[in-house]
């Protein structure tokens, strides 16, 4: 399929304010997962120094940003927010084309970073602290939100934009001055973020990219001791070595890590809804969120009728390319990760009964890209190895359990706590779920994915550490606080603070 955008780009970094070519001679191509004749972009891996040149612009231009008032820093952000969504359609066809997901998610995901930074926009004025009450008569108490200097975010490749923007927009409007690495998978939607800040005044080295491997970019961000504050989303491998070297340079560091969503199903819910939401969540975005819905635990009573109606729906679930109209599923990001997703597959054939789906799609539409089919397993036990890993693909475990007590131990039993859901009518048992199962987020009688543009994002266990990301609260992670005491008396105190 031609696109208006179907043309190879050279990437280059952007470093105080100017795009800049990497001068490495390592190269990657990145092709259109649906199609791996369309070569989107090559991909230069920068080296450490060209990393140090970027932490070096923000360094420099730290300053003058952090003088910067808040209203003003938000003012450019709500610039951005404009150009966005002027660019909304096409931004959207180049994330679909670059990563694969299907159109309607792009446009949801672009949609979904406009609102994100328009929220943040508006946090410029609203850089908030507290006054407090002295202990001494004629003093006043209070907090400030102060920057934290230069910023390091590390994104994936599974929300391009989402999570770049849900990074970098906070960190500027609190003052900070910001280095993106971008996954090497997807640049020109990096580049395109980076492109629309320029475009709305960013002062120059206040936001610079480069593109690289972790192994050296990565390293250099990670290890550079001007920079004070890590925000990653990415495996747990990856984001356990970065918190480790993190500490040891004394940074502020978030990582946002896998998943292995439930959603909880009594005999007294919806099934229909149950059944649609749950559909959606495992396989929109090829379940490669770390939000997706790949397990289900629902009690016995309901167990074959509500999969008699997942797995009719899910045979008809329409896989394709993304830029297709009626696409529902796109492609698995690369070789590599379908790869990963088949070898789940063939895992799960061995502990647990295939119900659809389980292969590579083939055929003319399918066979220049990373396609599996949407796949369910039945009576999958709550520990075999397909309920406890994250595979990142269009996978999905039912898990049969006799009572609502052993579904909530079911759904405990992972390392993850993204998130959750549980669909039922009984109020007593939905606020006990509430209470007791161990995720940052839980949904009712809704899908485990996505999350609103004001609203604070993130997860426990080994999902996540550090502040939450979105909403006010990611203000938390990009300042710290200043105290402040001002005695007003005039004269010597005559009793002391201790
Ligand atoms: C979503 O599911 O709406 O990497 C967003 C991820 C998450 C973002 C998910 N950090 O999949």
């Amino acid at each position: 399929m031609t696109t208006a955008t179907e043309t190879t780009t050279f990437c280059r970094n952007y470093i105080n304010g100017r795009w800049v070519e990497s001068k490495s001679t390592k190269i990657v191509e990145r092709r259109n997962p649906a199609n791996t004749d369309d070569v989107v972009a090559r991909i230069p891996l920068s080296t450490r120094e060209e990393m140090k040149e970027a932490i070096i612009a923000a360094k420099a231009a730290y300053p003058g940003w952090r003088e910067t008032p808040g209203p003003a820093r938000g003012k450019i952000l709500f610039k951005a927010v404009h150009i966005m969504e002027q660019q909304k359609e096409d931004l959207a066809r180049l994330l679909t084309r670059e990563e694969g997901k299907a159109l309607k998610d792009s446009l949801g995901e672009v949609q979904r970073s406009i609102n994100i930074m328009e929220f943040m926009a508006g946090e410029g004025r609203r850089l908030d602290g507290v006054t407090l009450p002295s202990e001494l008569p004629k003093n006043f108490t209070y907090t400030l939100r102060v920057p934290l200097g230069v910023c390091g975010a590390i994104t994936p490749w599974n929300f391009p934009v989402a999570i770049p923007i849900w990074k970098i927009a906070p960190a500027l409007v609190c003052g900070n001055t910001v280095v993106f690495k971008p996954a090497t998978l997807t640049p020109l939607t990096a580049m395109r973020i980076a492109e629309i800040f320029d475009q709305a005044g960013l002062p120059p080295g206040v936001l610079n990219l480069v593109m690289g491997s972790g192994r050296e970019a990565g390293d250099e961000l990670v290890q550079n001791p001007h920079v004070h504050a890590l925000s990653f989303t990415g495996s747990n491998e990856v984001g356990a070595q970065l918190y480790a070297s993190g500490a040891l340079g004394m940074k502020k560091c978030q990582c946002e890590m896998g998943g292995k969503n439930p959603v909880v199903i009594l005999a007294d819910a919806d099934l229909q809804l149950a059944m649609e939401s749950t559909l959606s969540g495992a396989f929109a975005s090829t379940g490669q969120r770390c939000t997706a819905t790949s397990r289900v635990v629902i009690e016995e009573k309901v167990a074959d009728q509500f999969v008699g109606m997942l797995v009719e729906r899910a045979k008809k679930y329409v896989v394709g390319d993304g830029l297709e109209p009626g696409v529902e599923m796109g492609p698995s990001v690369d070789e590599s990760q379908m790869n990963t997703v088949l070898k789940y597959i063939d895992i799960g054939k061995k502990e647990a009964k295939l119900l659809c789906g389980g292969e590579r799609l083939g055929g003319p539409k399918f066979d220049d890209g990373w396609f599996v089919a949407p796949t369910v397993f039945d009576h999958v036990k709550w520990d075999s190895q397909i309920a406890q890993d994250e595979i990142f693909g269009p996978v999905l475990s039912v898990i049969r359990v006799k009572s609502y007590e052993e579904a909530l131990h079911a759904a405990n039993s992972v390392r993850f706590g993204l998130t959750s859901s549980i669909y039922s009518t009984d109020s007593n048992k939905i606020f006990d779920f509430i209470d007791k199962i161990e995720t940052g987020m839980t949904h009712v009688n809704s899908p485990t994915v996505g999350g609103e543009a004001h609203v604070p994002f993130g997860g426990t266990k080994a999902t996540g550490i550090g502040p939450r990301e979105v909403g006010h609260e990611s203000l938390n992670f990009y300042s710290e606080v200043k105290v402040v005491y001002i005695d007003y008396t005039g004269r010597k105190r005559e009793s002391s603070i201790y």
